[in-house]
């Protein structure tokens, strides 16, 4: 879909911008596919802009007080994992209105055509596609206006989120193409690292969700060590031992999402772990495996808890972080305004 990049990027600085939805509990493959990561940028010493994202959350339906609950969560995971709410910029998205702004101006750059193709919409919207939000449909829209609002170059994200960045790219080109301009920055999706996608522990084939209707496929981010422990002694296996090199992982998903997950929590590539369990039973690896998921999770789950007993605390911090996004996407909303030709004479 992407047409080849041909905008020169050089005038943009690097800056980089994610986000979570708060549409549930923060799960393993959120924090291996990006909280970590975001980190990991954050410590890099890049200006990175993270976010809640309620706005795409309530596509499909939410209970207002616990849509609160789990962007104070989720904001709470967010710190308790590493992220400096001095260093990076962490809000909610609805406290920023630039977003909801420049989505409009993008549902009218993007074509019908590109937003069939996606496929989260297919999955999401099931069988009764009739019966979806047409928030839901436009979802891609306001994804890259989240991106593009603060000119950020690169998006720190798992496997699954490649397609809308790649629309998100699309967009962009579109847009400086329509209208004569290099305005928006051409994007970089950043997915890397050993656990891009991590499974279901009940069926390797099918994603970690949080909205999963099994609590057993997931381990989240508020499980205590023993339900960890637990959900993973019962995760689905095969009855082989681990291969001796990493290609022998192929076609057996239940063993490779376990030592995937195994080298995402230890930083070890795929091959070290390999090297380490060649030939163990899952008996002796899933202990193992068990005990790290326990060391590195139980200090995360900890410090959330503590957080969460000082709600007003995390909505200050929101609001902080909320300001400091606005001082950045203000001017580049405006300016979008001035290329798309409105009249903006209240604000000189
Ligand atoms: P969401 O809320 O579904 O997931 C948040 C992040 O976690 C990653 N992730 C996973 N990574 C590995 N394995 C998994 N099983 C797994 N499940 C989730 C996702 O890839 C994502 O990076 N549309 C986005 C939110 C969003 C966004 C943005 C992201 C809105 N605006 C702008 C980046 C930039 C979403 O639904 O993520």
């Amino acid at each position: 879909m992407s047409e080849p990049v041909q905008t020169p990027q050089t005038q943009f600085q690097p800056r980089i911008f994610s986000g979570i939805q708060p549409s549930g509990g923060l799960t393993l493959g959120n924090y291996l596919g990006a909280l970590k990561r975001f980190v990991e940028k954050q410590d890099e010493g890049i200006e990175t802009i993270y976010c809640l994202v309620d706005m795409h959350a309530i596509t499909v339906w939410q209970d207002p007080e616990k849509l609160r609950q789990q962007t104070r969560e989720g904001a709470a995971a967010f710190i308790a994992a590493g992220i400096d709410p001095k260093r990076s910029i962490l809000f909610n998205q609805s406290q920023v209105s630039a977003h909801a702004e420049l989505a409009w101006i993008f549902n009218c750059v993007a074509r019908m055509g590109w937003m069939n193709r996606m496929t989260q919409f297919k999955d999401k919207a099931g069988k009764n596609a009739e019966a979806a939000s047409l928030g839901l449909y436009a979802y891609p829209a306001l994804m890259a206006a989240d991106i593009m609002v603060y000119h950020a170059t690169m998006v720190p994200v798992g496997e699954d989120q490649k397609q809308h960045l790649e629309l998100t790219r699309d967009i962009a080109i579109k847009f400086n193409n329509d209208f004569g301009v290099n305005f928006f920055p051409v994007v970089e999706p950043l997915i890397e690292g050993a656990a891009t996608r991590v499974m279901s522990l009940r069926d390797g084939t099918k994603k970690m969700s949080k909205s999963d209707p099994s609590d057993q496929s997931r381990i989240n981010l508020t499980d205590d060590a023993d339900m960890i422990a637990a959900k993973i002694r019962k995760a689905k296996t095969d009855p082989e031992p681990l291969p001796d090199t990493a290609a022998g992982l192929k076609d057996r998903p239940e063993a490779k999402n376990l030592v995937n997950i195994y080298a995402g929590l230890s930083g070890q590539s795929v091959d070290q772990v390999i090297a380490e369990y060649a030939g163990a039973q899952f008996g002796t690896f899933k202990p193992k495996l068990a005990e790290l998921a326990v060391a590195k999770l139980s200090p995360i789950t900890t410090e959330m808890n503590r957080l969460m007993k000082d709600p007003a605390e995390i909505d200050r911090i929101l609001g902080q972080g909320a300001d400091r996004a606005e001082a950045i996407a203000c001017p580049i909303m405006e300016k979008t305004y001035e290329i798309t030709g409105m009249i903006r004479s209240r604000r000189g």
